[in-house]
């Protein structure tokens, strides 16, 4: 038995952010766009500012990743400037900022007491429209935000409905002026959720069909925006495949890969696509003998014949992309690696298709190292 359910409206296409002023109309009159620091003097966020109209706030305060204070400040200038719209423009940080300041705003209280201290978020919440500005996290259809606790440590992912977008509105001329260190790390994240809604243990047919198409995109457009971040096409097919990854992903959940990002990225300070990458290849060889038939579709899906080869594909892709491709290069050591595998086992890990021990995974790190 499975379920599949997805709120958000989609519209897609290059051009596609054109439709912003009207379609934020149909919501508010006083709309707030939400972006972080970097992006605030963009000439798309000028742009969608501006074509907002005179009543348009911009709350731009967010530095990298997003915190339970970023969103409090966020919720805090939505509440005090009465909007009643919420416009999220940039990558997944600017996103999940904004998604769970538009549902703590309608619902009170601070993102910490959401986050860490029990308290359950209800249904109601702001309108939100989702502009992505990279091509990776898939946060413009998903229910997830992932927020930092920098008083208590935690980053963990919120997962709830009421932190869908109510409409995603994918423009693929908005991630072409990406840097090339940004372009990959987001290209690889969406490999991952790819790869990993079509394993996780709780996959099934729907999202099945979404992360092939994505393993497919990924693999032929991600080395063409890697060599030239003008093509528009191969622009197009990566926004595609973050979007169909996100669909994928958000019901079955992620596995192995993800579980490892999060103490790699929290300790290490790798941004979230390059904590992924680190061990995709590594777990695709290692799930490789649970997989069967399925993981030579999904190897086939990439344009090779199994997973081994699966495996070449990405840890080529990594190279190519300048991404760190051993543990030793961002400074993990023997000594820390007990430390590490005890992080990594996040309840994530349970998702993943053959059981990870502490003994598979501490191996598994050491050939890495
Ligand atoms: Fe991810």
């Amino acid at each position: 038995m499975w379920n599949y359910g997805q709120p958000t409206r989609i519209t897609f296409g290059v051009g596609a952010r054109k439709a912003l002023p009207e379609l934020a109309a149909s919501f508010g009159t006083r709309p707030m766009l939400i972006t972080d620091s970097a992006l605030r003097d963009t000439v798309m966020v000028r742009e969608a500012l501006a074509s907002l109209g005179p009543n348009a706030r911009l709350f731009a305060g967010l530095e990298s990743n997003p915190t339970v204070t970023s969103v409090d400040a966020a919720a805090g200038e939505i509440i005090e400037n009465g909007c009643d719209v919420v416009i999220a423009v940039g990558g997944g940080s600017s996103l999940d900022c904004a998604k769970a300041a538009a549902a703590v705003a309608a619902q009170g209280g601070s993102a910490r007491e959401y986050h860490s201290a029990g308290r359950q978020l209800g249904g109601k919440r702001l309108p939100v429209i989702a502009l992505p500005t990279t091509a990776g996290t898939g946060s413009e259809v998903t229910p997830i935000a992932v927020l930092d606790d920098p008083k208590t440590g935690v980053k963990a992912p919120m997962a709830h409905e009421s932190l869908f977008p109510t409409v995603a509105l994918v423009d693929p001329e908005l991630t072409v002026t990406m840097p090339r260190y940004v372009t990959a790390c987001t290209g690889l994240d969406t490999l991952a959720h790819a790869v990993e809604a079509y394993w996780s243990v709780n996959h099934q047919p729907i999202c099945d069909l979404m992360a092939l198409e994505a393993v497919k995109l990924t693999a032929r457009r991600l080395p063409v925006v890697l060599q030239d971040g003008a093509d528009i096409e191969a622009r197009t097919g990566m926004s595609m495949a973050a979007l169909l990854a996100g669909l994928a992903f958000h019901i079955p959940k992620n596995a192995a890969v993800h579980a490892c990002s999060y103490p790699l990225c929290a300790i290490y300070h790798l941004p979230h696509g390059a904590g992924c990458a680190m061990t995709l290849d590594h777990f695709i060889r290692f799930n490789a003998e649970v997989m069967g038939e399925r993981g030579k579709a999904l190897a086939q899906a990439a344009g090779v014949e199994d997973m081994a080869a699966l495996s070449d594909v990405v840890a080529d892709l990594k190279r190519r992309a300048g991404l760190p491709l051993s543990l030793s290069e961002i400074g993990v050591t023997e000594e820390s690696l007990d430390e590490l595998v005890r992080s990594s086992f996040v309840p994530l890990m349970k998702n993943n298709p053959r059981e990870v021990t502490p003994s598979d995974l501490r191996a598994l790190y050491m050939e890495m190292l």
